[in-house]
């Protein structure tokens, strides 16, 4: 929890200094990057790099079985090929100010409606933020050492939200751990907000030959994923509830199992064990026999978006370490946390905070924890 507590002072300090301007635009050109103008971090058993667009992840690297080193996520070469993407968010950046669909596009607070600009269902819904959301813009970097790196955004009224937001996003790195911490204190204005990371995996890293170059043999477990919240035929949540049923196409339940070939894009809910820590359960554990990595996934956070990669959004080159060709059809997943779907929009949901003051920082976690062969490392949570 202490890296918790340090983005909290943190970003009360960010708080207190900003008045107008962005007082990190100036070190962003400061801090040191590799031969391909990425920002890395690393520690025992785990090296990640970033790019500041979007703030996007661009490579994760993990030894296998055999010791030789993968690179297990989607991402481009370039970090200056981020900005051109269509995507919302950039591919593997952050999702925000509000992830997923907000039907309206508005809200309301009090007797207010606020309007938003809308961006899916011909203007009527608003998705991941709007054209402008957090994971197309160019995030500062307020810190960066040689485990842990924070960007930092001010959003101004983007897509018509009011007040400013200040968002913190902190990525640390111990011995097999990938930790993020988001931190975002509404200024002036309270108003929603979800915020993701969205990070492909294939933990075969592509090195694997025909049969496991997709995520159809990755072994796939979520033991808290009993329920699925359900949309209409646009994608939208309609505020209804679904339920997994034991054996069928969405029972990650009961006992994990191998993803197979049908393409998932859902919201599933995280009925966490009362009084649990969530540091101490995870919500969902991924794996490949072929390269036997593992990926232990753990947050606090209610609902969890998997997203099995679809080429309908364009083909994606592998990168140089990933081998020739394309991203294949289903060649990555995934899990990205959120908030319960359009809860600004769901009062019956009764007592879940979908709006942030002044008053209160939103805060949210994920921890990605990491081991070969179920070799489990020791754990060494921050
Ligand atoms: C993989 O193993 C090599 C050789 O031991 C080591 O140099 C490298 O740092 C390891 N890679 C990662 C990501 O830990
Ligand atoms: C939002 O739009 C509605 C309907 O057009 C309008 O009545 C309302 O005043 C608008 N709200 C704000 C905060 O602009
Ligand atoms: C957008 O509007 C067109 C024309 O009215 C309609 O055919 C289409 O289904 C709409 N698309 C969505 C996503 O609502
Ligand atoms: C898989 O194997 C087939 C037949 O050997 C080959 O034509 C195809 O290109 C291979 N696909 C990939 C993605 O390696
Ligand atoms: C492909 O990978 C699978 C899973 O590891 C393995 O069983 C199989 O023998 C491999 N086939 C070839 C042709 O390498
Ligand atoms: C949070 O974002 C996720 C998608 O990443 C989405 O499924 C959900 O709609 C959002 N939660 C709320 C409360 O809007």
């Amino acid at each position: 929890m202490k890296l918790f507590k340090v983005a909290t002072a943190f970003f009360a300090a960010v708080k207190s200094v900003w008045t107008r301007g962005n007082p990190f635009a100036a070190l962003t050109a400061l801090w040191p990057t590799n031969e391909e103008g990425k920002y890395v971090i690393q520690a025992e058993g785990i090296r990640l790099a970033f790019t500041n667009h979007g703030a996007a992840l661009t490579n994760l690297w993990i030894n296998d079985t055999r010791g030789e080193e993968l690179d297990i996520v989607l991402g481009l070469d370039d970090p200056n090929g981020y900005p051109k993407m269509s995507s919302n968010p950039w591919l593997n950046g952050v999702i925000g100010r509000y992830a997923g669909y907000m039907s309206g596009p508005s809200y309301q607070v009090d007797d207010t409606l606020y309007n938003v600009t809308g961006n899916a269902h011909n203007g009527t819904a608003l998705f991941n933020g709007g054209d402008a959301g957090w994971g197309r813009q160019t995030w500062d970097i307020a810190a960066h050492i040689d485990n842990s790196i924070t960007f930092v955004l001010f959003d101004r009224m983007w897509n018509g939200f009011p007040g400013v937001f200040a968002s913190c996003l902190t990525h640390t790195v111990t011995p097999y751990q990938w930790r993020i911490a988001f931190g975002v204190t509404p200024l002036r204005r309270h108003g929603p907000i979800n915020l993701s990371q969205q990070a492909f995996f294939n933990l075969d890293g592509f090195r694997a030959n025909n049969s496991t170059q997709t995520i159809f043999e990755h072994t796939l477990h979520l033991p808290s994923a009993g329920l699925r919240f359900a949309v209409d035929e646009f994608g939208i949540p309609t505020g209804d509830l679904l339920s997994n049923k034991k054996g069928q196409e969405h029972d990650f339940w009961s006992s994990g199992r191998r993803i197979g070939t049908a393409g998932y894009d859902e919201t599933l809910h995280l009925s966490h064990k009362q009084h649990a820590n969530k540091e101490d359960s995870p919500v969902a554990i991924l794996s490949s026999a072929h390269s036997g990595i593992t990926m232990k996934l753990f947050t606090d956070q209610d609902a969890l978006h998997v997203h099995t990669w679809d080429r309908q959004h364009g083909a994606l080159q592998l990168k140089k370490g990933q081998g020739d060709g394309d991203v294949p059809q289903y060649g990555a997943v995934s899990l990205d946390i959120t908030d319960w779907p359009d809860g600004v929009n769901h009062p019956e949901w009764r007592n879940r905070q979908t709006l942030w003051g002044m008053d209160g920082l939103y805060t949210s976690f994920v921890t990605y924890e990491f081991s070969v062969n179920g070799q489990e490392q020791e754990k060494n949570r921050i």
